[in-house]
């Protein structure tokens, strides 16, 4: 089977094509699927939104709109496909920005009607954790622990079975990714900050600046606090009071206390979240696998991290070309729904409200 996928939710607009090695129609989940990816397009709006520093949702949509269409050329030319050879098409359905989100859907629900193809609206943190199993050779075995850390999301995740799927803990103010981007702002460093702050971190001392750990109970974070920490802290050292503005900090720091800063708050934000994830495998001994998803899941410190903290476990990480905001993941998340027997959705009638809190 040829599955079509779009993701439009933020500021990425990718169609991907997954080759799946099984009978069109098959209605049994394949231990070991064997994926052909035919084509990968991800057309990233990142140089417009370093000049803001972060995403505009209006100029977002708009990038979308004139993206969509060379994107899904190039995906049929690339898999040297036409219609007929697509057997199903699948959409990030929610969530993310509205604006970018209905470009995609749009565009989804149009073609599906147009070549009349079963149409599959996909959960955007479903995809993400799906990322995990397009590398066939070994896949993630149930019951398993998903930490899905994004720029909008940070939660824990069991799952029982494919598509089963129960949020065990969740954010209760700022997400992971966002609270990366806030603190790059902060020091100065180009948007994304993830991987900006994981560069200046890498000669920077992560022992040099204590932040708290926040009192969350059960299996939920909070990241606001960490953020408000940073930004006191750097204000301090360079002897400004709370007052002085936080866009005006970043040329006064050297390079050193930049590195400083960024290795103190990557630390302790990974600590954060594997603290939660323990806490949340003691809770739960019949983990078989833990899986991380999402963007923040490229972290290089919180991958060594994780893989020095859960020895006797096996850990699965998205191959990093899988970690930010791609449509391979959808058409991942796609096949699994097919082979469970998921009905196809009626792409006339679809709103973006979630079917169920992750579908
Ligand atoms: O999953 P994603 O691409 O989009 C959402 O669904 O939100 O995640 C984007 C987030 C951004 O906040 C970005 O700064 C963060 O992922 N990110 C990272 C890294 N690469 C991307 N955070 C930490 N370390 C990284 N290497
Ligand atoms: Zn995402």
């Amino acid at each position: 089977m040829n599955i079509l996928s779009i993701e439009s939710s933020c500021d990425e607009t990718a169609v991907a094509i997954l080759h799946a090695d099984d009978p069109k129609g098959l209605k049994t989940i394949p231990k070991n699927p064997h994926f052909d990816l035919k084509s990968n397009i991800v057309n990233s709006q990142i140089d417009i939104f370093k000049a803001y520093g972060g995403v505009i949702p209006e100029v977002a949509a708009r990038s979308h709109l004139e993206a969509i269409l060379p994107a899904l050329h190039q995906a049929l030319d690339d898999a040297n496909y036409t219609w007929p050879d697509i057997d199903y098409i699948s959409v990030t359905h929610t969530p993310g920005l509205l604006g970018s989100l209905l470009i995609g859907t749009l565009t989804a629900r149009t073609l599906a009607i147009l070549h009349n193809t079963p149409f599959y609206p996909v959960h955007h943190l479903k995809s993400h954790i799906y990322a995990n199993w397009l590398n066939t050779e070994k896949t993630p075995e149930f019951p398993l622990l998903a930490l899905v850390i994004s720029g909008g999301h940070t939660q824990i995740i069991k799952m029982t079975a494919h598509n089963n799927f129960e949020i065990i803990g969740t954010t209760l103010d700022d997400a992971v990714g966002e609270c990366f981007d806030k603190i790059a702002k902060i020091l100065g460093l180009p948007y994304p900050g993830g991987p900006s702050i994981s560069k200046a971190a890498a000669n920077g001392n992560p022992e040099k600046y204590q932040f708290p750990h926040p009192k969350v109970d059960n299996y939920d974070f909070s990241f606001s606090g960490l953020k408000t920490a940073v930004l006191r802290t750097v204000q301090k050292e360079l002897n400004k009071p709370i007052s002085f503005p936080s866009h005006e900090l970043a040329k006064l720091l050297t390079d050193q206390q930049v590195s400083d800063f960024a290795a103190s708050f990557e630390k302790t934000a990974v600590d954060i979240l594997l603290e939660k994830l323990a806490k949340a495998l003691k809770d739960n001994p019949e983990t078989n696998s833990i899986v991380f998803a999402g963007g923040v899941s490229a972290n290089q410190s919180l991958r060594d991290a994780a893989i020095e903290k859960y020895q006797g476990i096996p850990l699965f990480f998205p191959d990093k070309k899988f970690t930010g905001d791609n449509a391979a993941m959808v058409a991942a998340a796609t096949f699994y729904e097919i082979t469970s027997g998921i009905k196809p959705a009626d792409p006339y009638h679809l709103d973006l409200l979630p079917r169920s809190p992750i579908h």
